[in-house]
């Protein structure tokens, strides 16, 4: 019955934009193991967080949380660790390991998608960054500067790092964000990269830094995983297939035992859902689908029956993240039939209001 195997793999995607971290970019601690530990309750659940920057400089917009430092580590993962002689509350990973559940880190770097006076506010010294120099469009005069090639090799090697560092804070996997816009999609999409170097140009040569990145993880972590989606801050390739069969045949080719491709329906812009006649067939995943079966796919953006008919027609996991925010037990309002409550941007987005209210 679809309904039983659509209840092991209900999933959180991401949390709340703006709590996550405090101006360390640690995690809000109490909070968000609280917040975490909630929607673990039904075990088996996987939960994927929110995106975790790899690094200082691929930061660039306030509250996201960070894994760079030993600090940080401790704050995601268990109790008991005597800290400049005081015992540390902080047990994000245990806490949902405690209940059955499982949790990838979603690493990722800003590039344009950055503030550059945060960036700056931060330190004078981190640039701000991109594939190419091109703006995002609601932000014209903020003209990124293309990566060198060397400060690529540099990024694959945060990448890296940061993975080790998740694995070290007790996460189960990590998830390469690759999509959304942010600093490897703006690689890939041709709308972002008019490189004339060996990373711009051709499929081949826009996949490259994405696809490093992946060799790299996948050699120091044995879980790991790919986003590859077409959406979010000014993303939209005119043909987005070509490049993403590219992208997801060469995972499939290289890394046999990659965990899983993660790709959002297009049904859903932002925090709401589209018309189903706005759809364009070259936006549809199901190109993805047939090239990444019979390996796990994760897809989210749905609605509970659409859902429903994705695990039971298509084979996918599927992912809640919007309804899972409001809904404390979302595996059980989806199977049980419990209504099921949406998000309303008041309740998520308020910095500094404890997240209870959830
Ligand atoms: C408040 C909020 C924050 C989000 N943050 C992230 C994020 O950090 N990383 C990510 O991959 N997706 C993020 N998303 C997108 C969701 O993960 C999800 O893909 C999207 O909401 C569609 O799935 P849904 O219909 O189940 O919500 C966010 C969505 C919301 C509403």
């Amino acid at each position: 019955m679809a309904t039983l195997v659509f209840v092991s793999i209900c999933t959180l995607i991401n949390v709340f934009k703006a709590l996550p971290a405090d101006e360390r970019r640690q995690p809000h601690t109490e909070i968000v193991k609280e917040y975490y530990t909630q929607r673990s309750h039904a075990p088996g659940t996987l939960l994927i967080s929110e995106g975790i920057v790899i690094a200082p400089k691929a930061g660039g917009l306030p509250h996201f949380p960070g894994i760079w430092s030993q600090e940080m580590i401790t704050a995601w993962e268990r109790p008991g660790l005597l800290i400049a002689n005081t015992y540390s509350p902080y047990q994000v990973t245990d806490s949902i390991h405690a209940k059955g559940s499982f949790i990838f880190c979603q690493l990722f770097g800003q590039g344009r998608s950055a503030d550059p006076k945060v960036l700056a506010a931060e330190d004078s010294s981190f640039p701000y960054v991109s594939a190419s120099a091109i703006p995002l469009s609601t932000r014209p005069s903020d003209v990124p500067r293309p990566l060198s090639v060397d400060e690529i090799h540099e990024y694959t090697q945060l990448f890296v790092q940061a993975s080790l560092n998740a694995i070290e804070a007790g996460f189960d996997g990590v998830e390469i964000h690759g999509a959304n816009g942010y600093l490897l999609d703006q690689f890939t999409q041709d709308v972002s990269n008019h490189r004339t170097d060996e990373y711009g140009g051709s499929i081949e040569n826009r996949a490259r830094f994405p696809l490093e990145v992946v060799d790299a993880v996948v050699k120091v972590c044995i879980l790991e995983s790919s986003l590859t989606r077409n959406n979010g801050l000014d993303m939209t390739m005119t043909d987005p297939v070509p490049t993403f069969t590219y992208f997801a045949n060469e995972i499939k080719r290289r890394h046999p035992h990659f965990a899983y491709l993660h790709a959002v329906e297009p049904r859903v812009a932002g925090t709401a859902f589209r018309d189903e006649d706005e759809i364009k067939p070259q936006e549809e995943n199901d190109f993805l689908r047939k090239i990444w079966a019979p390996k796990p796919f994760i897809s989210a953006g749905h609605t509970r029956a659409s859902g429903i008919e994705a695990a039971d027609e298509k084979g996918d996991l599927v992912a809640f993240g919007r309804q899972f925010i409001s809904n404390v037990s979302c595996c059980l309002h989806v199977c049980f039939l419990l209504s099921i409550r949406m998000i309303g941007e008041p309740s998520i987005f308020h910095v500094n209001i404890p997240m209870h209210r959830l």
